[in-house]
Parts: C-alpha cells; sequence; structure tokens
C-alpha cells in the first residue's frame, strides 16, 4: 500500500496547534479531535515540536511493541524529573538507575507485601470513615478527602511516615506545593523555552515548591535513619538496605531522595482519582450501586472489620474498579517513541525518535474495540467476557516494562477505601454534580461533593 501523511489539523507559523489546546484541559481537548480521525491516528504541532496521536486499537497494539517503541522522558516528563530526578517515573530506560530501583522495589509490590500493608491501609481507611461519620449531612469534597486518603496511605505503607491531613482542614503544605509544580510542569509543555526563561517570578515560585518537597522527604529519611531501623520491607526499608540482585549495587542517596517523592507523587494522585471517578459513577448508576451494597453486606455484615482476605474476595467492587478506569483513567495518555524510522498500520510513516502520545479516553471508547462505548456497564469485567476484550484496548495503567509498579497496591487500597465507605453509609449527591475535570498531570472531578448518611440496619 502507499503511505499516507498522517492528518492534522492546520496550525499557524512557528506555534503551530499551540494556542488551540487550551492551557487547562488539554486531554479533553485531544479526546474531542480524537473524534474527527476515525483512521485513529492525528498530528499536531506543539511548541515546536510534532506529537502525533493514537487511539486505535491496532495501531496502539503496534506503538506497545517494545521492540519498537520505548518511554521518551519529554515534555511534559522532562519537566517532572525537574523534581521527580532518576526515581522509576522519569527515569530513561537506559539509565542503570531505572534497572536497579525497579528489581530492588520489585518485591515491594508482590501480593504478600499487599497483606502486609494491609493493618496499615485500613487504619488510615478507618479514619476516612470516622471524618465522614461526624461530618453527616455536610457537603464532603470527594477528591480532596481521598487525596488525603491516599497519601497517608502511600507514605504510612511506604515509608512509616505519618502526614495526618485528616486531622487538618487545610490540603499539607506539601500537596499545595506538588499540585503547583505539577501545574508549571503542565504549562512549561506548551511554552517554547525562551518564555520559560523569561517567566523570572514563576520560576522562583517553582523552585521553592521543589524545595518544600524535598525537604519534607529529607525529613522522612531522616526520621528512619534516626530510629536507627534501616532494614525492613517497606519501601524506604529495601531501598535503605538492599542491593541489586543483578549487580549488587545499592542505591545512591540521591536516587533514594528521588524515590520518594516520585512515590509519595504516584503513588497517590492517581488512586485519588480513581476512587473520585469511581463515588461519582456509582451515583449516577443505582442499579450498579445496589450490587455493591449486597457484596459489602454478604462480606462484610454489620461493624465486622475487613481482612486481607475479605477484600480478595471481592468481586463486585473490583469491577467498578476497572470500568472506572476504562472511562475515567486518571493518567489521560502515555507517551512512546520510534527507535528507528518505522510505518504504523503499514501506511502511515513514522520517523526515528518522534514523539507518540496514546490518548486513553479515545483508546477506552473505540467502537472498534467496545460496545456500548459510552456505557457504564461492569459486566464487561466477568471473566468469560474479559477473554474477548482487544489485547491492547485498555492501558490505565501503562505499558510493558515501564508499566505501573503500583497497579495491585492501588487496586488494593481502592477496594478496601470503597468497602468501608458502603459498609457504613448511605450516599447522596443533592447538588446535582456535573462534571468538571481538572487536570494536572492526572485528571480529577473537580469541586465533587456528596453527603452521607450512616446506614440503618438493614437498608
Ligand atoms: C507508572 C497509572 C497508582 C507508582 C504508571 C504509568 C501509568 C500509571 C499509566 C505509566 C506512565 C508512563 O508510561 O509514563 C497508575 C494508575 C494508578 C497508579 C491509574 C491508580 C489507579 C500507583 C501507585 C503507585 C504507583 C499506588 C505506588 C505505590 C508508579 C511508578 C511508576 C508508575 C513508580 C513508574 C514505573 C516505571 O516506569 O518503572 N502508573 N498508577 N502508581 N506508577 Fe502508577
Amino acid at each position: 500500500a502507499d503511505l499516507l501523511p498522517i492528518p492534522g489539523p492546520r496550525g499557524v507559523p512557528v506555534l503551530g496547534n499551540t494556542f488551540q489546546v487550551p492551557a487547562d484541559g488539554p486531554s479533553a481537548y485531544f479526546a474531542n479531535l480524537a473524534r474527527e480521525y476515525p483512521e485513529g491516528v492525528f498530528r499536531l504541532e506543539l511548541a515546536g515540536r510534532q506529537v502525533i496521536f493514537v487511539h486505535d486499537p491496532d495501531l496502539v497494539a503496534e506503538v506497545c511493541d517494545e521492540s519498537r517503541f520505548y518511554k521518551p522522558i519529554d515534555p511534559p516528563l522532562s519537566h517532572v524529573r525537574d523534581f521527580g530526578g532518576d526515581g522509576l517515573f522519569t527515569a530513561r530506560s537506559d539509565e542503570p538507575a531505572w534497572g536497579q530501583a525497579h528489581r530492588i522495589l520489585m518485591p515491594a509490590f508482590s501480593q504478600r507485601s499487599m497483606k502486609a500493608y494491609f493493618p496499615q491501609m485500613l487504619e488510615v481507611a478507618q479514619q476516612l470513615v470516622c471524618k465522614w461519620q461526624d461530618r453527616q449531612g455536610a457537603d464532603l469534597r470527594v477528591a480532596e478527602d481521598m487525596t488525603r486518603l491516599t497519601l497517608d496511605t502511600i507514605s504510612l505503607t511506604g515509608f512509616g511516615h505519618r502526614f495526618n491531613s485528616f486531622d487538618a482542614e487545610e490540603l499539607h503544605p506539601f500537596l499545595q506545593a506538588m499540585g503547583n509544580a505539577l501545574v508549571e510542569a503542565m504549562m512549561r509543555m506548551r511554552q517554547l523555552p525562551f518564555v520559560t526563561s523569561m517567566r523570572r517570578g514563576q520560576d522562583r515560585a517553582y523552585r521553592d515548591d521543589i524545595q518544600t518537597m524535598q525537604n519534607l522527604v529529607d525529613e522522612v529519611i531522616r526520621e528512619r535513619r534516626a530510629e536507627g531501623r534501616t532494614g525492613g520491607s517497606d519501601l524506604l526499608g529495601l531501598m535503605l538496605d538492599a542491593a541489586d540482585p543483578t549487580t549488587g549495587d545499592r542505591l545512591s542517596d540521591e536516587n533514594i531522595r528521588n524515590q520518594v517523592l516520585t512515590f509519595l507523587i504516584a503513588g497517590h494522585e492517581t488512586t485519588s482519582g480513581l476512587l473520585s471517578f469511581a463515588l461519582y459513577l456509582l451515583l449516577r448508576n443505582p442499579h450498579v450501586l445496589a450490587q455493591a451494597y449486597a457484596e459489602v453486606d454478604r462480606l462484610l455484615p454489620g461493624d465486622s472489620v475487613p481482612t486481607y482476605e475479605t477484600v480478595m474476595k471481592l468481586e463486585v467492587i473490583p469491577r467498578i474498579l476497572d470500568e472506572t478506569l476504562r472511562l475515567w483513567s486518571p493518567i489521560p495518555s502515555i507517551g512512546l517513541t520510534a527507535y528507528e524510522d518505522t510505518v504504523l498500520g503499514g501506511r502511515y510513516p513514522v520517523a526515528k525518535g518522534q514523539k507518540i502520545s496514546v490518548l486513553l479516553a479515545p483508546l477506552h471508547t473505540h467502537p472498534g474495540a467496545w460496545e456500548r462505548p459510552d456505557e457504564f456497564d461492569i459486566d464487561r469485567w466477568l471473566p468469560q467476557r474479559k477473554a474477548d476484550h482487544h489485547p491492547h484496548a485498555y492501558k490505565p495503567f501503562g505499558n510493558g516494562e515501564r508499566a505501573c509498579i503500583g497497579r495491585q497496591f492501588a487496586l488494593t487500597e481502592a477496594r478496601l477505601a470503597i468497602a468501608l465507605v458502603l459498609q457504613k453509609f448511605a450516599l447522596s449527591d443533592p447538588h446535582s454534580y456535573r462534571m468538571h475535570v481538572k487536570q494536572t498531570l492526572t485528571i480529577k472531578p473537580e469541586g465533587f461533593t456528596v453527603r452521607v448518611r450512616e446506614r440503618r440496619p438493614h437498608e
């Protein structure tokens, strides 16, 4: 077949399509644009660089072939690297630090480790429930409280550090600094470098925010060292103690600092988004909510306290989470780059080094791979139906060796939190929330509130 140019909207000289992309919601803009390109691929010129967007599942299968494409550290991740450094998320795959940390930390994410973290996950989830018990009838800000839950959970289980976020009305200074830094990293993606260097005030604020985050991380590491307890099987214990099974090397102090910061960020933003979107979807789908209540009442009758084993027996709630991640993937896209000049779909030429972005929402709702794609249908995730899914039409946790290391952690934490909330509360949404997505590196439903009331027996 003949080669075809990749289609795309016309831009203006130098700036290309940069200013067609709204600063506060690039992912919604890209998703809308994807609908105009049924061939499943289009290109844009952004801040002087061409980016190819892909959402057709067969083309996604090609770009997920790790012998042809790799994860690049370019905008926005190259900006996130200003604070994540060579931590797992923002390390290049060919940097020794990536492989070493990956091998050292894998055991901390095994099923056995999830079981070991469970008591601490439960403790934090119970703090959420206590807060909501005290605030019955009030408007509860869902994304904020889920962020308290997930940040406190990763820091307690991973590093033995207590944020005690539920004790404070304001979000922790670490969270404020992180939010600002992520917004700035996104802004920089749209700027030509000379513009970035002219924005001196923003640059100073950005550096201060990074400093705030690093100070907290140094404090967390200092606490552990002061306890004289370097070993242990949590993330920090492994990093301070364990050697890479392949090279025998240990992680440098600088790298440990980058990993702790990386995990504090990667370990909570996304899971908080997942939990917030899940409650949103449950309130809009009462028949699914009823199924979830039935499951919780069967496995967690009365005031019984969940164990790790109970959470592993849940079956409806995991399908709710799978389907939530399909419709509202907290990470809107993943980036890939071609090792060599290549051709996509037998007809679209792609140059070596070309940046490709896989758009997850359009992929997850692609009509070629999903029936009634916009419908919230948890039965898609019944074991017998899962086998029929297109193998590359669902990537909420990314791809290949650079896929999410925290997947089981996130799902265990989220199953437990939803189960506890439903065991205790009847939920309502008296303001009939209309979805408003806030995007930093991840997306969340901004301004979403619910009200809760303790359930009475047989309700
Ligand atoms: C990587 C999604 C929770 C730690 C990723 C990637 C995605 C993702 C899409 C790949 C990014 C890329 O290709 O650039 C999610 C979602 C989560 C979640 C949707 C929750 C629902 C977590 C948690 C942790 C975590 C709880 C830690 C406890 C990481 C790390 C990486 C990563 C360290 C980088 C892995 C590497 O490249 O070696 N995640 N994540 N994530 N995630 Fe998650």
